[in-house]
Parts: structure tokens; C-alpha cells; sequence
């Protein structure tokens, strides 16, 4: 008999019937306040969870009686009680290496959009108010040939080392557990402590994964390292910063201006102070959202599940 996969996440028609082809799947949707009970229900019989974007904890878990494998349309895999899976022997997977590119673009994209205030600019241009030649005021800062500093030089921090070095000409400095000599050749980079590329830094980009030691990784005391012409870019997690820490810094402008991807709490509040700042440039979570690249993580999500229920190695496992 086929296993049953219980899906909260859409999958394009053809992945649907490849994984169809192997398990019986039904799909839960999980948006609005019953989405988590309407999951909950239908987890009994499941032997397969995949999906993304939702907090799966032991509470919500504890009536999988049957759960053999999550498989996360995701890299991060932060919405997981990792200690929990194992200790109920539970594979998850996740969808590393098919989203790097795409997640660096965004990156990048974040960079210039802050450095020449495109957001700020462009809504001037929109509302009818660029009535004479634009001034000083208006005046961005250069990205070529400025410090950009990596913390965690993971895939996709590396992928931003290339853009930086090959396409803008820029030293590269990173923070990471160790040095990366391969990183260090190819980028001509270097590996400084946290406080040093804080210091050095005119783009502090964060790519590096939310866990128990990195949440708050960034605060007041981090900020006020910083440069006061530097700029922030956050693709990784909102919750690695200290978020009222970063309100200040660019309230007060102790720092320039921030391109920001995530959030401490996502959909981020519309009333939130960093909305009213115009050197701020919000995205509402797209590190990886083109189409193509979330097909791509769909495909390696189903793959990952399918040698899972086969009692295969999936190739993305992360547990
Ligand atoms: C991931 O894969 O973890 C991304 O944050 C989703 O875009």
C-alpha cells in the first residue's frame, strides 16, 4: 500500500503527479488561524510532511504517530525542533545549493537599492515630485570598490564574495566558525573576528543560519561598531538581529541605511518604525522567490521525500 504525504505547501501539476506516482498525497492549507488545527488533524496519517514557512514544534507534531520524513521546501530549517525529530528517528530534509544564486541576487539587489536609495527615489519619481534636478540630498553612496563584510560563509555568502569581488571590484572581509582558505584565494578574503568586520565593514551582510547561538547576533553594542556610512543587509533571519537595536541605529542614523529581506516577525507589522524610515529598504521575504528557483527547491523537496519513503538516503538530508 502507498504511503501518505500530507502537503502544506502547492506543488506545480507535474511534481504533484511524480510524487502522487509514489505516495498518496493530500493538501492541507495552512493560511489563517485554523491553517495550524486544519494540519493538525491530518497529521495522524501522515508518513510524509512537506511544505515550508510554518513553525513545526513537538506540540503539533505529537499526533504523527506515523511521521517517517519531513521534507522542507527550505535551506533553513530554523521551523524545526531538530532535537525532537531525532529523538522520534524522523528524517528532514532540506533544499540547499538550488537556491544560492537566486538568494544572492537578492542580496546584491539589497546592496545597490540601499547604496542609491532606488526604493526612496524611485516612490519621489512616482508621486509626481521630481520637479527640478535631484541634489546632494538625493546623492547615493558608490557600492564598487567598498568593504563588503560576510557574516557566515556558507553557499550563499560566497556567492555574494563573487558578485562583490568580480563584479564591483570590492575587498572582501568575512566572519565565520574558520577560516576559508579556498574562500581567501578565490575572493582574495579575508577572515576577521565579528567586532573587526563590524568596524571595517561599509556592507555588513548577514547570510548565516538562525540557531540557538546565533539569535541576537547583532545588537547595540554590534551597531555602534559599525561605521556611520555603512550600510545593512539582512537575507538570513530576521530574528539574528535585535530588531529595536536596529530601529535605533537608523533612526539615529549611527548607521546609513538598511536593505532588509526578514524580519523578527513575519508578515512584518505595516506599522512598523521601520516603514516610516526612508533609509530603509523592506522586501517581504524573496531571498529565493523566482519562479524558477522555487520549482527547482519544489523538485529537490519531492526528490528528498521520495528516497525518504523508500527508505533511501535522501539526497538533502540534514538529520
Ligand atoms: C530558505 O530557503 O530558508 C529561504 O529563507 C526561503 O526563501
Amino acid at each position: 500500500m502507498k504511503k501518505h504525504v500530507v502537503l502544506y505547501k502547492k506543488l506545480s501539476p507535474e511534481l504533484l503527479a511524480r510524487l502522487q506516482a509514489e505516495a498518496q498525497v493530500t493538501f492541507v492549507d495552512t493560511t489563517g488561524p485554523e491553517g495550524r488545527e486544519r494540519l493538525r488533524q491530518a497529521l495522524p496519517q501522515a508518513h510524509g510532511l512537506l511544505g515550508a514557512s510554518l513553525k513545526l514544534d513537538a506540540n503539533l507534531l505529537a499526533g504523527a504517530s506515523q511521521l517517517q520524513a519531513v521534507s522542507s521546501v527550505s535551506v533553513g530549517v530554523d521551523n524545526y525542533d531538530l532535537a525532537y525529530l531525532k529523538q522520534r528517528g524522523i528524517v528532514l530534509t532540506n533544499t540547499p545549493d538550488v537556491l544560492t544564486q537566486t538568494t544572492a541576487d537578492t542580496g546584491f539587489a539589497l546592496v545597490l537599492a540601499a547604496a542609491r536609495r532606488v526604493v526612496e527615489l524611485a516612490t519621489l519619481v512616482r508621486n509626481g515630485e521630481w520637479t527640478k534636478n535631484i541634489g546632494p540630498a538625493q546623492f547615493g553612496t558608490d557600492v564598487h570598490g567598498k568593504t563588503l563584510g560576510i557574516i557566515g560563509m556558507g553557499r550563499i555568502g560566497e556567492a555574494l564574495a563573487q558578485r562583490g569581488h568580480f563584479g564591483f571590484d570590492m575587498p572582501i572581509i568575512y566572519n565565520s566558525h574558520s577560516p576559508k582558505p579556498a574562500v581567501d584565494q578565490r575572493f582574495n578574503a579575508r577572515h576577521v573576528s565579528l567586532d573587526s568586520l563590524l568596524q571595517q565593514a561599509d556592507f555588513v551582510c548577514l547570510t548565516l543560519p538562525l540557531t540557538a547561538e546565533t539569535e541576537k547576533l547583532i545588537g547595540a553594542r554590534q551597531f555602534a561598531l559599525m561605521r556611520p556610512g555603512s550600510i545593512f543587509i539582512n537575507i538570513s533571519r530576521g530574528k539574528v538581529v535585535d530588531e529595536a537595536a536596529l530601529i535605533n541605529a537608523l533612526q539615529s542614523r549611527q548607521i546609513r541605511a538598511a536593505g532588509l529581506d526578514v524580519f523578527e516577525r513575519e508578515p512584518l507589522d505595516p506599522h512598523s518604525p521601520l516603514l516610516q524610515l526612508d533609509n530603509v529598504v523592506a522586501t517581504p521575504h524573496i531571498g529565493s522567490a523566482t519562479e524558477e528557483t522555487r520549482e527547482a527547491m519544489a523538485r529537490c523537496a519531492v526528490d528528498n521525500m521520495i528516497a525518504a519513503l523508500r527508505g533511501e538516503t535522501p539526497p538533502n538530508r540534514v538529520q
